[in-house]
C-alpha cells in the first residue's frame, strides 16, 4: 500500500482550540519524522471519497511487535478495525490473555477469522463481527490496532478520541494521523512502520465537549 497525503485539522473535523494549537505546534517537532508531507494538504480533502482499503495482512513478527507497542496484556479488550483474518487479536488472546474483537467488512475474512480463532483455540476470548468500522460502537477497547490507509485513519481519528477512555492505547501500521495527533512513539522494523498513541483525558474532554 502506498501513503495517501491529504487534509487538514479543519476537514478533519478538528475545530480551532487551545488544544488544535498545541497539536499544530506538535508539528514542529515531527518535522523530519517524515510525516511533514501531511500538512500539505487540500482543504477540500473531506469532500473526497474515502479510498478502499485493501486486504494485506500483517506478517506475525509485525503483529508481535504492535501488541508489545500497546502493552497488551490479560485485562486488556483489543478492537482490530479492518481485521482481515484475525490475526491480531488471536495473537492477542493466544500469546497475551487479552479479550479480542474483529471487525471487517468482508464476509470471506470473517469467516476465515473465525476459523483461524477456532484453530487457535481461543474462540472463548475473541470474536468477529462483519460491520463497518465507522459505525462500530469501539467504546470498550483498551487497545485498537489499525492497518488501514492515511485518510481513513484522519476520518477515524475524532471517533477513536471520543469512544476511547484514557489511557486506551492505538497502534498503526504503516500510517499514521497526521500532524493533528503526532504519535507518542515510532518503531521502524524492516520496512514497516508502528506508529503509537496513548488517549489522555484532555483529549478525551475535548473530543466529548468536556473541555
Ligand atoms: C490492510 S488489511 C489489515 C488486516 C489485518 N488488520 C492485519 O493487519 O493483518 C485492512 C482490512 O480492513 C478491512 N476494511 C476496509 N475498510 C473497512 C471498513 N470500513 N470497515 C471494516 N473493515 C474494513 C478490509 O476488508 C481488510 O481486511
Amino acid at each position: 500500500m502506498t501513503e495517501h497525503q491529504s487534509t487538514s485539522a479543519a476537514a478533519a473535523g478538528i475545530p480551532a482550540s487551545p488544544l488544535r494549537r498545541s497539536l499544530v505546534r506538535g508539528t514542529a517537532a515531527l518535522a523530519g519524522a517524515s510525516l511533514a508531507p501531511a500538512l500539505i494538504l487540500p482543504t477540500h480533502a473531506c469532500a473526497v471519497r474515502l479510498p478502499t482499503v485493501p486486504y494485506v495482512s500483517t506478517p506475525p513478527d509485525v503483529v508481535r511487535r504492535m501488541l508489545a507497542l500497546g502493552r497488551v496484556g490479560r485485562g486488556d479488550t483489543v478492537y482490530d478495525l479492518g481485521c482481515g483474518d484475525g490475526r491480531i487479536v488471536i495473537e492477542a488472546a493466544r500469546r497475551r490473555g487479552a479479550r479480542g474483537i474483529g471487525i471487517d467488512l468482508d464476509p470471506v475474512r470473517i469467516r476465515e477469522a473465525r476459523e483461524n480463532a477456532r484453530r487457535a483455540g481461543v474462540e472463548q476470548r475473541v470474536s468477529f463481527r462483519q460491520a463497518d468500522l465507522f459505525s462500530t460502537d469501539f467504546s470498550s477497547a483498551t487497545v485498537v490496532m489499525l492497518y488501514l490507509l492515511f485518510e481513513v485513519n484522519l476520518k477515524l481519528m475524532p471517533q477513536l478520541w471520543r469512544q476511547l477512555r484514557p489511557g486506551s492505547r492505538v497502534v498503526s501500521h504503516d500510517f499514521h494521523m497526521g500532524a493533528q495527533w503526532p504519535p507518542e512513539q515510532i518503531v521502524r522494523l524492516r520496512d514497516k512502520t508502528l506508529y503509537a498513541w496513548t488517549i489522555t483525558p484532555d483529549l478525551r474532554a475535548y473530543a466529548t465537549g468536556q473541555a
